[in-house]
């Protein structure tokens, strides 16, 4: 047996450990001004206060300090498109004229593997370069393009979840497959990826509306023949998109109710938007385990709607919630700004968000809608060793600004409200440093 690798820093930490809306916000909150993390082989084995812990090390151990900084848990970011990464920022329209008019011309062009290479490693270093350590993930239709996202991923040892998209009608031809085509690529692609190294596979139908019912079956047979697979999609984010599902299928109670029906609700299934779900709906999600992602920036930017975190964490019955970006309808890779849109959004429901309910839906909140909680999203031993080291100092501006706050808590808010990647200082994936500001 060779030595074990070790890893160590020394810093002000600061995660959440449970979930705020459940429990008193200041119970799960763990602060440690001078806090130390001791990584073995990808995982944390100590984590606490330095003094405590320098003890328990031989003398002369190596670590890193980080002056001025906080470590917090790696971002997860539980809705987003690699293939739209070039398409941000794009004019004017809402949900399905967006689809049409730049979705589907860009997402044609993950045909050229050259091209799919080059978006997956940009992708992959964008996340990075924001904090986000593992990223609930759409490719595009053509199995290669999931490939070369696992690639870039499994280089930097990501925790990367992604799949195929499963598209046999109303999108254009050249990206549609057939149920039976899409079937036997997204097996022969969970066999090939799922849980190799760090990566999980997620069955991919984009939404009801481009899936025939055949392709929705075979997405549930698929699921019932890999259970611990993901199923990722969107589901009632705008309007015209849930009177579009009920006339394609006017049998259903609803648009929660397709997606149920073809055996596509449960722990690991995740919705993107779900931003006018029913109470109905909302009670089925309880129910089964099914997550909702949370994706402010996109709905803000497609005039989508303002999703009711109130009601969705309602304690009587909680749903699973994480954030996501939703580039590229979102407008940032950052989860510092999607935590500032994600608060802006609940202000307009008269629901204002603190910092540690915030920092929990981009943390653990979101490790827990993938079913990941007992991996990732806090500092404590036993974890998976992802983490960020933000920098509450890192323009003129956070500097001016940070010499008025006086707690951790408003800090936090202050970095989530004006913060964004220049705010990551480094990135740690399972104990090594992936990204250095400046480097
Ligand atoms: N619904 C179906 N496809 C998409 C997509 O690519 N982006 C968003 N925001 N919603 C969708
Ligand atoms: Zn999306």
């Amino acid at each position: 047996m060779g030595e074990k690798q070790q890893v160590v820093i020394r810093g002000s930490m600061v995660h959440i450990v449970d979930d705020p809306f459940l429990h008193p916000a200041k119970e799960c909150l763990r602060y440690e001004p001078d806090g130390m993390i001791v990584v073995e082989d990808g995982k944390i084995v100590q984590s606490g206060p330095a003094a405590n812990i320098l003890k328990t090390l031989p003398e002369g151990t190596d670590y890193e300090t980080y002056q001025d900084k906080l470590i917090v848990p790696g971002f997860i970011d539980t809705h987003i498109h690699y293939v739209q990464t070039d398409i941000m920022g794009a004019f004017g329209k809402q949900l399905i004229d967006w689809l049409n008019t730049y979705t589907f011309t860009a997402e044609q062009k993950f045909k050229n593997p050259v091209e799919g290479k080059r978006v997956a490693e940009f992708f992959c270093d964008e996340l990075l370069r924001n904090g986000t350590t593992t990223a609930l993930t759409f490719c595009a239709t053509y199995p290669e393009s999931v490939d070369q996202l696992f690639e870039a991923a499994t280089k930097r040892n990501m925790r990367m979840i992604a799949g195929k998209v499963m598209m046999d009608r109303n999108a254009p031809k050249g990206l549609e497959d057939t149920a039976k085509g899409s079937y036997e690529d997204s097996k022969e692609l969970i066999k090939k990826w799922h849980k190799k190294g760090r990566n999980l596979y997620a069955i991919t139908p984009r939404f009801a509306p481009t899936s025939t019912p055949d392709e929705l079956e075979v997405a549930g047979k698929l699921w019932s023949e890999h259970p611990s697979t993901y199923v990722h999609s969107h589901l009632s984010e705008n309007v015209d998109e849930i009177a579009w599902v009920k006339k394609l299928f006017p049998e259903r109670k609803g648009y929660l109710d397709v997606y149920d029906h073809y055996g596509l609700t449960g722990k690991r299934a995740v919705y993107a938007h779900g931003v006018h779900l029913t109470e109905a709906e909302m009670q089925h999600c309880y129910d089964t385990g099914t997550a909702i992602s949370h994706c402010p920036t996109s709905n803000l930017f497609l005039g989508s709607g303002l999703f009711s975190l109130e009601k969705a964490k309602d304690a009587r019955r909680p749903i699973e919630v994480g954030l996501g970006t939703d580039i590229g309808a979102g407008t940032s890779f950052s989860m510092l700004q999607t935590m500032n849109e994600a608060y802006k959004v609940a202000q307009l429901r008269k629901f204002p968000l603190d910092a540690i309910h915030t920092f929990f839906l981009a943390t653990l909140g979101s490790a827990r809608a993938l079913d990941l909680g007992d991996k990732l999203g806090t500092l404590e031993v036993g974890k998976e060793a992802d983490f960020v080291i933000l920098d509450p100092l890192a323009t003129p501006l956070l500097k001016e600004r940070m010499q008025f706050v006086s707690s951790i808590e408003e800090q936090l808010f202050v970095l989530m409200t004006m913060g964004d990647d220049r705010s990551v200082a480094a990135t740690y994936i399972a104990g090594n440093k992936a990204y250095e500001r400046g480097e």
